[in-house]
């Protein structure tokens, strides 16, 4: 089996001690309260035989047959039906070739027309994606650009959509339905910000032609380690963050990689929206590393004490692109001190030097550690935070799986909506 991701040197306090006996009780209780129930439906998609597993050869028939002559896939959505198959792309087809990828997940119309007036319908896939299938945001995109397929390819546009809902129900699973569009489904029991693994994020992965399988062998790998290790990693993490969230309550996530930058951001959605209820939770932030020592370095170092900074780092990456010497600059400081050495050498040096200053200057901070990255390994990063979801919210004795508290504003939009002349 290939190794696992690893979290490596460790230096938050409460982590290398056992989680006192009554806190991993309540973590076991509702580790298997949650998996059972139609909350956790995150853990059955990395099992196969279940019903949510994944229908990977219907995903790449489907991406295959959509295929011929497309250059561009935009995906309408939001949230989690969005992040999750952006984070896919960017982490490992971050290329500029075709097909081009767009992650359309926000309603701004400035931004959905620019992009309309720059595509053409013939060579555009539209991947509409929302599990409740009622999302306004989705919807409104949906009609615009169907509006657009429709008035350059007449009879054919369906052929240029395809959706992703619920299996049963919701708006979007009854137009799929009534018009015959092609249509993959979002297992009920697993909740957007869960569903990366689902068709949500495999059928654009599919599409980029990566490894569908593989993504889901990744998760699985951590999935059977955390079930016979009830002292794991991801539980004893979200033990220490959560223990010390009163002083601590921000949590950073500082991937040294450019190509993980989508993945900050899938984290903070994750972490934030499922762990903010009753007065509780913690703080996602969104780093990127080297890119926020010029930024968020400074307040890391001498801001309040109040944040855990965790780094992701590639061991064994691809590129090292060595420094080729120039002419010229035989007496210059700054040249000659990354003379004979590689880009890799200095973002090494960089990452290590980062993390023992912060270390230095007593912040809290660990190391989730990628042998490589590829569909295996990012498969077990996603698992490794939806699992540390779960343990924190179950820590902190709140629900992780729902989001009450975005109501209010739904509700105020139709309100504001029903209210206003339209333009
Ligand atoms: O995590 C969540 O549940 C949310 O962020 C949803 O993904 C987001 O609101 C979009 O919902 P839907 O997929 O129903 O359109």
């Amino acid at each position: 089996m290939r190794k696992k991701i690893e979290l490596v040197d460790v230096k938050i306090p409460g982590f290398d001690e056992p989680i006192p006996a009554s806190t991993a009780a309540l973590l076991e209780k509702k580790y298997k309260e949650w998996t059972a129930s139609d909350f956790a439906g995150f853990r059955r998609l990395v099992q196969p035989g279940s019903a949510e597993f994944p229908d990977t050869a219907r995903i790449k028939k489907l991406a295959d047959e959509k295929h011929h002559g497309i250059k561009d896939f935009v995906l309408l959505g939001t949230g989690g039906s969005s992040l999750g198959g952006e984070t896919l792309i960017r982490a490992l087809r971050p290329s500029l070739g075709t097909p081009r990828f767009h992650f359309m997940d926000n309603n701004d119309p400035e931004w959905f027309s620019w992009l309309l007036q720059n595509l053409k319908p013939e060579e555009t896939l539209v991947y509409a994606v929302s599990k409740s299938g009622k999302t306004p945001e989705t919807i409104s995109q949906l009609l615009v650009i169907s509006d657009w397929l429709k008035a350059k390819l007449g009879d054919k546009w369906k052929s240029h959509l395809v959706l992703s809902t619920d299996p049963e129900k919701g708006d979007l699973r009854e137009l799929a339905s009534a018009q015959g569009f092609a249509c993959l489904e979002v297992p009920s029991a697993v909740g957007g910000r869960f569903s990366v693994l689902s068709s949500v994020g495999l059928f654009p992965a599919a599409f980029a032609g990566l490894n569908i399988e593989s993504f889901l062998s990744g998760a699985r790998s951590l999935a059977e380690h955390a079930e016979k290790d009830s002292q794991n990693q991801m539980a004893k993490l979200a033990h220490a963050l959560v223990s010390h969230a009163g002083k601590r309550p921000i949590t950073v996530l500082m991937p040294y990689s450019s190509q993980l930058g989508a993945f900050s951001r899938w984290f903070c959605q994750l972490w934030g929206e499922s762990l903010g209820k009753n007065g509780k939770g913690l703080t996602p932030f969104p780093a990127i590393g080297t890119t926020d020592q010029h930024s968020q370095m400074q307040l890391y170092m001498e801001g309040p004490k109040d944040k855990t900074i965790l780094f992701v780092k590639v061991k064994k990456p691809d590129a090292t692109l060595p420094l080729p010497k120039m002419e010229g600059t035989e007496k210059l400081p700054s040249f000659q001190e990354l003379a004979g050495r590689s880009m890799r050498d200095l973002f090494d040096a960089e990452f290590n030097a980062t993390r023992d200053a912060l270390q230095a200057a007593g912040v809290p901070t660990a190391t989730i550690e990628l042998d490589c990255l590829d569909e295996y390994a990012l498969g077990a990063l996603f698992y490794f935070w939806e699992l540390t979801t779960l343990y924190a919210g179950a820590a902190l004795e709140i629900n992780p799986f729902d989001q009450p508290g975005v109501e209010a504003a739904k509700i105020l939009t139709k309100r504001y909506l029903a209210a206003t002349p339209g333009k």
